[in-house]
């Protein structure tokens, strides 16, 4: 073999190094990627380290990406070209903004839809968010417009007329006190909300926001129970962490005098225009007599 052939052959294996060195450098950095993205995506599943936040992860993962950035980019059209904005303020939006932020992806009940629904959704990328709403036909035109929102028609047993004699109820029933708290199967409690659909009593949420039903004429159902079932579930909670609980309109005499009873000013985080925002932990003692 000539001088000529032993360099080409010499610089043909040094090429093949050299191609060698650059694939396996390649795979280390997509593994490194792989492996970043995994710390990177530790502290979201700290901040919802409970059972039902591994159900939204589990569920977060059978979603593809690409269809939840989808929904977000139909969510900023939809908010660009829309006449009608969302009822609450943009400082009553931010506090329950701050909370998602930090608990994305989780499970989030929502009572009422309305034109926020579909920001409260896209806020939540990979988690559940369900709405609960009183009214079938309202519901029929949010979904024809937004049809991937999750939605369940919620007929009240209640009267706002009724919220007086309600807490009389509530004090006279056993089966509402605090040591019992249940509202699944609850039959006896006329504030437990026992008609929902078995999702919500199957998931934990991680936030609730009452911004439904209707209260503001007496026949309306008023949010007592709402206000009521919330409270049960957060004191239920089994995972770590605590319930975030947004209640709006407290401007009205119904959902003060029930947030100071059962949601309790000792809980309230922040308050901002019509909207509270309670942070209520798993009740540990059940001979408690008293919600607060
Ligand atoms: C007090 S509103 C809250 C609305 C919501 N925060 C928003 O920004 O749109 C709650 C309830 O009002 C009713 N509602 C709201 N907008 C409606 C509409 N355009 N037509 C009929 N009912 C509506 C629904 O029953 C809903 O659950």
């Amino acid at each position: 073999m000539d001088q000529k052939n032993k360099r080409h052959i010499g610089s043909v294996s040094n090429n093949r190094f050299l191609v060698g060195i650059t694939v396996v450098g390649l795979f280390a950095g997509a593994i490194s990627i792989i492996l970043f993205i995994g710390i990177v995506e530790t502290p979201l599943s700290f901040f919802c380290n409970n059972t039902m936040n591994l159900q939204a992860k589990k569920s977060s993962t059978s979603i593809n990406p690409s269809t939840w950035m989808e929904l977000q980019r139909k969510a900023i059209v939809h908010y660009a070209t829309s006449r009608v904005v969302p009822q609450q303020s943009l400082k009553e939006i931010q506090i329950s903004l701050r909370e998602l932020n930090a608990r994305t992806p989780c499970n989030f009940l929502v009572f009422g839809l309305g034109h926020d629904s579909i920001m409260w959704a896209s806020l939540n990328p990979g988690g559940s968010t369900l709405f609960l709403e009183e009214d079938p036909k309202w519901v029929d035109t949010v979904l024809r417009g937004a049809p991937h929102l999750r939605a369940h028609t919620v007929k009240y047993r209640t009267q706002l007329s009724q919220a007086d004699e309600l807490l009389d109820h509530y004090r006279a029933e056993p089966e509402c006190w605090p040591n019992k708290s249940f509202i699944h199967g609850n039959q006896k409690c006329r504030l437990a909300l026992n008609m929902l659909p078995e999702e919500v009593y199957e998931k934990e949420w991680d936030l609730i926001m009452i911004d439904a039903p209707r209260g503001y004429f007496p026949e309306a159902p008023g949010r007592m129970s709402a206000i009521y079932s919330a409270a049960v579930m957060a004191r239920n909670r089994k995972g770590s962490g605590v319930t975030h609980v947004f209640l709006h309109d407290v401007d009205r005499k119904v959902e003060k005098v029930y947030s100071d009873k059962f949601l309790c000013p000792k809980y309230l985080k922040e308050s901002a225009g019509k909207l509270r925002h309670f942070e209520i932990p798993a009740a540990k003692k059940s001979e408690d007599k008293e919600f607060c």
